[in-house]
């Protein structure tokens, strides 16, 4: 039996104090007069809102200087939250530390790789291995927990905000860079063999003679593999230490509530399934551009990769934009309508909560463009009427807070320490960006309506019908065994080029590529053969003529059969992909990186293979999910679509549709960015 997980017990009192889902956004209340607090609370209420992220950049206000201490207005808005029923996931506020402490401690800011110091005047300032910053951190962080805990508006725990694992280059970073490979190596002579340093006679005789890696423009050559990649796992532990610090003593004085920390998705430099660990809940911000045509995908593959980190349990999403958010060149207004759709479509993959970054537009600052729940022009705004229209919608689905996804038939791995490996300098090609090739991969199955999971290299996969593994350069021995394991035990899986090439050292396999996976997949590869830029072959994979970019493998068949064959080039009649039967299951490999139409039907094909259906088929933009007994129909086009429900067992209820609840039994009409969640009627046959 697993141990029960306590962090259960406080999601559980959170959604008994919503009661349903959270809606509402990050609220500074620090950037305005008290009167507009009112204002803010009453517009709170007439919009939906039950939680607001409060105090993230907060400091500066709160300890003005060094140890005095300024609380009352803290005080006076947590009140007028309680007052009106309005939850506070109540934030640390460590993420900008205050200018004081940039002038009075110079030390505690962060040194870049040229050994330039980072000015103070943006936020997120600190050198994440400064004792001096984690003392400053850890007290602001005690006089806020003890003095709001049992606060009635307190709901939960909000740790820093979007932590980023930079690398930092002062002497406390280069000092606490040689004890944490002390620790992870013991001997120096370990650390040697693990980073291959006979290399150029790069030879350590003393942990205390490393330093953090010299950014490339100073070196005569490349860097040390081992090394960097041993940063970035440093850089990644150290910010992990700052969350898990502030955590601790939070959770001191509020044990019962939930605790967490926003993630940004698909965000390269931290390990979110270590960092998950650590939360009560995940949480995600999410800034996909209102008029990008792959924006609805790329949000769902962050919805499923936030959802996935906690073994599928609800998560929040805690920020999100009403219109358009400060990323591009250009900032695009959010098409009337689209709104809705966008944020239930969090829902429908496992979000328990509609957050927005920020509820009141900022008048000054950086971010005075950003949109928010209440814009500059207030309610006279079409945001705000989509705004409180939406607050309804969350509020009618409010039976749907704690429900979790099923587990879907389909994993796809998604390894961080892979990430960094398979990114660093020196590879045969410089050009693979592994989230791109995942979002390649994860497309068609969205677009088809196939629920997708993500998985570690190690996890338990055996739940799984079709396992997905693009670009896996590192894997560590039990992740190989166990991807091999789940072959021979019936299982289908695809693996795209580049995978199994190194050991956790980033040290290649010894016997030729690629090396982990030469008896899984049944070939040799007998060298990398990357095309150059623009330039493509053809290839012929089951009567469609597709083509090949950026990559060739030239495979041998050592067991498997060609699947692909490459129609011309100094390849032609070499095999593009491959598949190999291995005890009860079978491995394809994909040695290039094939047009979309050409993955698309590879990887469809082998769905069916594996015996997995579609949620649903819609007409294309509409997408369909499954959250427990629940079904989203989800509109993203700005055109009407209609959705054949005749495969569905039961009659269903549209918790969306209109106050009388009628009955959808067969066509379903969707408007424009139109929401449906139906809700199966049990014993009730179509
Ligand atoms: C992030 C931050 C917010 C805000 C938004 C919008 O998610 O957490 O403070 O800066 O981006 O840009």
């Amino acid at each position: 039996m697993p141990r029960p997980d306590p962090a259960d017990a406080r999601l559980d009192g959170l959604r008994r104090r919503l009661k349903g889902l959270a809606y509402g956004g990050d609220y500074n209340p620090e950037q305005w007069p008290a009167a507009t607090w009112r204002e803010d609370v009453s517009l709170m209420r007439e919009a939906g809102v039950n939680l607001v992220t409060v105090g993230v950049w907060s400091w500066g206000q709160l300890e003005p200087r060094p140890g005095h201490y300024e609380f009352g207005w803290l005080d006076e808005v947590m009140d007028l939250l309680a007052e009106a029923g309005v939850g506070v996931d109540l934030a640390t506020p460590t993420a900008a530390p205050p200018s004081w402490l940039a002038h009075e401690q110079p030390e505690t800011l962060p040194v870049d790789g040229e050994g330039r110091r980072i000015a103070f005047g943006s936020r997120c300032q600190y050198c994440q291995s400064s004792p001096v910053f984690r003392y400053h951190a850890a007290r602001i962080t005690e006089r806020l927990a003890e003095r709001y805990a049992g606060h009635p508006a307190l709901a939960m725990w909000h740790i820093g905000n979007e932590y980023g694992g930079f690398g930092c280059h002062c002497p406390a970073s280069v000092a606490h860079f040689r004890r944490w490979l002390a620790d992870r190596y013991s001997t120096v002579d370990a650390l040697n063999e693990a980073w291959g340093t006979a290399f150029w006679g790069q030879r350590y005789d003393s942990f205390d003679h490393i330093g953090t890696p010299a950014p490339r423009s100073r070196l005569i050559s490349g860097p040390n593999p081992g090394q960097l990649l041993d940063f970035q796992r440093f850089c990644d532990a150290a910010a992990l230490e700052c969350y898990i610090a502030e955590r601790d003593i939070v959770r001191r004085h509020s044990p019962e509530l939930p605790i967490t920390t926003n993630f940004m998705g698909s965000f390269k430099h931290l390990d979110y399934w270590r960092w998950a660990a650590e939360e009560d809940v995940v949480s995600l911000d999410i800034y996909a551009g209102p008029l990008d045509p792959d924006g609805p995908a790329l949000a769902a593959y962050n919805f499923d990769l936030m959802r996935s980190l906690r073994g599928g349990k609800p998560w929040l999403m805690l920020e999100s934009a009403t219109g358009n958010n400060l990323t591009d060149g250009r900032n695009y207004a959010r098409p009337a309508g689209q709104l809705r759709v966008r944020s239930l479509q969090a829902v429908a993959r496992g979000a328990d909560s509609v957050m927005f970054f920020q509820w009141r537009a900022s008048r000054a600052g950086a971010e005075r463009y950003h949109s928010a729940m209440v814009p500059h022009g207030g309610t006279r705004t079409r945001t705000w009427r989509e705004v409180t229209a939406l607050g309804r919608d969350v509020a009618r689905l409010g039976e749907v807070a704690g429900d979790a996804n099923d587990q879907a038939d389909v994993a796809i791995v998604w390894d961080w320490e892979n990430w960094w490996a398979v990114e660093g300098p020196d590879h045969p090609s410089n050009d693979l960006r592994l989230s791109d090739r995942l979002m390649d991969h994860y497309r068609p199955l969205w677009d088809a309506n196939i629920a997708v999971d993500f998985v570690g290299p190690r996890d338990e996969l055996g739940g799984y019908r079709l396992l997905v593994v693009p670009n896996l350069y590192l894997v560590d021995d039990v992740g190989a065994d166990n991807l091999t394991a789940y072959v021979r035990a019936g299982g289908h899986l695809l693996m795209s080029y580049f995978s199994g090439i190194v050991d956790e050292f980033d040290r290649v396999r010894p016997g030729g590529h690629p090396g982990a996976f030469r008896d899984l997949l049944g070939i040799d590869i007998d060298d990398f053969s990357p095309l150059p830029p623009g330039d493509s072959r053809s290839l012929h994979y089951a009567g469609y003529s597709g083509t090949a970019t950026d990559w060739q493998d030239i495979i041998d068949l050592v067991g498997a059969e060609p699947l692909a064959t490459y129609t011309d080039g100094e390849l032609k009649g070499g095999s593009a992909a491959t598949r190999h039967r291995l005890g009860n299951g079978t491995a394809t490999y994909l040695g290039t990186s094939p047009d979309r139409e050409t993955l698309r039907r590879l990887l469809l094909d082998i769905v069916g293979d594996a015996g997995v259906a579609p949620v649903l088929d819609t007409p294309q933009g509409v997408e369909a999910v499954r959250r427990g007994a629940y079904l989203f129909l989800l509109n993203h086009t700005a055109d009407e679509a209609t959705v054949d429900l005749g495969a569905l067992p039961h009659q269903a209820v549209d918790l969306l549709g209109a106050d009388t609840q009628p009955a959808v039994t067969d066509g379903l009409h969707l408007p424009p960015f139109g929401v449906a969640v139906l809700h199966d009627t049990p014993g009730v046959e179509s």
